[in-house]
C-alpha cells in the first residue's frame, strides 16, 4: 500500500474547497437504483468509497458513466439483487444498498459487512427495522437473505439514532404501502441530502433533520439531476490540519451550521474564525489551548472529527479530556501519535492528552480512515519527516488530501507502495 511522507514544520496558508461529502453520496448513489432510470450525480467525490459503490452499480446491472464532476447512472437494467460478498467486505457501508434494492426488487441477498478498527458495527438497526416494514429475514452462513410480498409502512423506534439504518429505512420505505415514521431518526445533513434528492425524484419524505422522519409510500420515482452537498468532516480535517500549524486558511464550499460543533471548538481553542455565506476564514494562534472535547449524535461534536482533533490537541496548552460516545473502539491511532512523543493516557471511552512542546516524526500506521487523517495533522507539526503507511484508508475518504495541503504550502509526497 502507498505511504504519505511528510516533512513537518511548515505553517499553513492559502485558500482551500471542499469536495463533495463520502457519508451522502454513498446512500444517494444507493437510491439512483429506485428510479428505474438515468441519474445525473454533480460534486460526488473521487474517493475509494464512492468507486467501490459504482463497481457495486455496476455489478447489479447499472451503466454507470462518468465525465469531469458527473457522474450518470442508468438502473434500467439492473438483473442481480445481491451485493457481491468481497465488495461488502471492502466496505461496511455497501449495506446501504440493501434497502434500495429490497425497495425495487422485494429481496436482497448480502454478507454481514465487515466490521472495522472503530467498532464490531453491527446492523441489528437496520434489519429490525426491516422486519417491521414486513421483510422476511433468513440469516445463514453469513449471508442474509431479504424477502417479502410487499412492503408495508410501519412505525418505527430505534434504540441508537443510527445514521446507517435511518438511510436505509428510508431506501426501503419510499414505495411502500402507506406510511412510515421513524422515531429516534438520526439528523445528521447527510439524511437531509439523501431526502432532498429522493424528493426531488418524486418521493414524498418529511422531517429529515430531525428525530421524526415520515416517508409517504409513492409508485414510482423519476429521473433526476442532484448536486452533492459538501464534505463537512473534510472542511473540519482541513480546518484542523491548518490550525495545528499556526496557520490560516480560507476554505470556500462549506455549509456553516454543518460544521458550527468543530467551529465553536476551534474558537475554544484559540483560533479567530470569520465566516462569510459559503466560506469560511481561520486564523490560528502560535500555540492552541487545550479544550474537551465529547462526541455526540448531531448536532454534537462528531465522532468524525474525534481523531483529527485529539491530534491537535496533542501540542496545545494544558490538559484536554476526550470522551467517544459513539464507537467504542476509536482510539486505536492514538498508539501511533505515541510515537510521535504525544502524551496519552486511556481509559475505556474517555482519553486524557497532555499538550508537549513537539512531536517528532516517525514511522506509523493508518488504522482507518479519520486515525490516518490524525497522523496527517500531527506529521505536519511534527519535528522531521514522518511516514504514513496503509494509506489506502486515508485515501477512501478524502478527495486529493495531499494536493490540497501542498497547495497550502505543506511538504508533503506519496511513495507507491511495494
Ligand atoms: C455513519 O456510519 C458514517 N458512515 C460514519 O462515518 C459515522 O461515524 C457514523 O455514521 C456516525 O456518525 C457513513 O455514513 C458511510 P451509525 P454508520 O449506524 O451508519 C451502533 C467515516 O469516517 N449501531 O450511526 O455505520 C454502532 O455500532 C465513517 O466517514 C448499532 O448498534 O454509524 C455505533 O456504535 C466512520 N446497530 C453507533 O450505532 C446498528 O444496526 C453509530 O453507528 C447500527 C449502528
Amino acid at each position: 500500500m502507498p505511504s504519505y511522507i511528510i516533512e513537518g514544520g511548515k505553517r499553513l496558508e492559502g485558500e482551500a474547497t471542499v469536495s463533495g461529502s463520502k457519508n451522502a453520496s454513498l446512500p444517494i448513489l444507493a437510491a439512483t437504483i429506485l428510479n428505474n432510470g438515468i441519474t445525473k450525480l454533480y460534486n460526488v467525490p473521487e474517493i475509494r468509497d464512492t468507486k467501490i459503490t459504482q463497481e457495486i452499480l455496476k455489478f447489479l446491472g447499472c451503466k454507470v458513466k462518468k465525465s469531469k464532476g458527473k457522474i450518470e447512472i442508468n438502473s434500467k437494467n439492473i438483473t442481480k439483487k445481491e451485493i457481491p460478498e468481497h465488495l461488502m467486505h471492502q466496505m461496511r457501508s455497501t449495506v446501504i444498498l440493501a434497502g434500495a434494492i429490497l425497495a425495487r426488487f422485494k429481496e436482497v441477498t448480502f454478507s454481514y459487512p465487515g466490521g472495522c478498527d472503530i467498532g464490531s458495527r453491527p446492523i441489528d438497526l437496520h434489519l429490525s427495522g426491516f422486519e417491521k416494514l414486513g421483510i422476511n429475514i433468513v440469516k445463514n452462513a453469513g449471508f442474509i437473505v431479504c424477502k417479502c410480498d410487499k412492503i408495508v409502512g410501519a412505525n418505527i423506534n430505534l434504540d441508537f439514532p443510527s445514521v446507517g439504518a435511518t438511510e436505509n429505512i428510508i431506501l426501503a420505505s419510499v414505495f411502500a404501502e402507506g406510511e412510515t415514521n421513524i422515531t429516534n431518526a438520526a439528523m445528521e445533513p447527510e439524511i437531509v441530502d439523501l431526502a432532498n434528492c429522493l424528493n426531488k425524484m418524486g418521493a414524498k419524505i418529511e422531517g429529515a433533520g430531525t428525530s421524526n422522519i415520515k416517508i409517504i409510500g409513492v409508485k414510482r420515482l423519476n429521473e433526476v439531476s442532484y448536486t452533492i452537498m459538501p464534505d463537512r468532516i473534510e472542511a473540519g480535517s482541513l480546518l484542523c490540519m491548518t490550525a495545528i500549524t499556526g496557520g490560516k486558511i480560507k476554505l470556500n464550499n462549506v455549509i456553516l451550521d454543518h460544521i458550527n460543533p468543530i467551529v465553536n471548538k476551534l474558537e475554544e481553542t484559540g483560533c479567530k474564525i470569520v465566516k462569510d455565506k459559503s466560506s469560511i476564514l481561520l486564523e490560528a494562534p502560535k500555540k492552541l489551548k487545550a479544550v474537551d472535547i465529547k462526541t455526540m449524535p448531531y448536532p454534537g461534536f462528531p465522532t468524525d472529527m474525534q481523531s483529527v482533533f485529539a491530534s491537535i490537541l496533542t501540542v496545545a496548552k494544558g490538559t484536554s479530556i476526550i470522551v467517544e460516545n459513539i464507537f467504542e473502539n476509536r482510539y486505536k491511532y492514538m498508539s501511533e501519535l505515541k510515537k510521535m512523543g504525544a502524551k496519552i493516557t486511556i481509559e475505556g471511552r474517555t482519553a486524557v492528552i497532555k499538550g508537549v512542546r513537539k512531536l517528532t516524526g516517525a514511522k506509523v500506521l493508518s488504522t482507518d480512515l479519520r486515525g490516518g487523517a490524525a497522523l496527517v495533522s500531527a506529521a505536519l507539526v511534527a519535528k522531521g519527516e514522518t511516514e504514513i503507511t496503509n494509506i489506502d484508508y486515508i485515501l477512501r475518504g478524502y478527495e486529493a488530501l495531499d494536493e490540497k495541503l501542498r497547495k497550502l504550502g505543506a511538504n508533503i509526497k506519496i511513495k507507491e507502495g511495494d
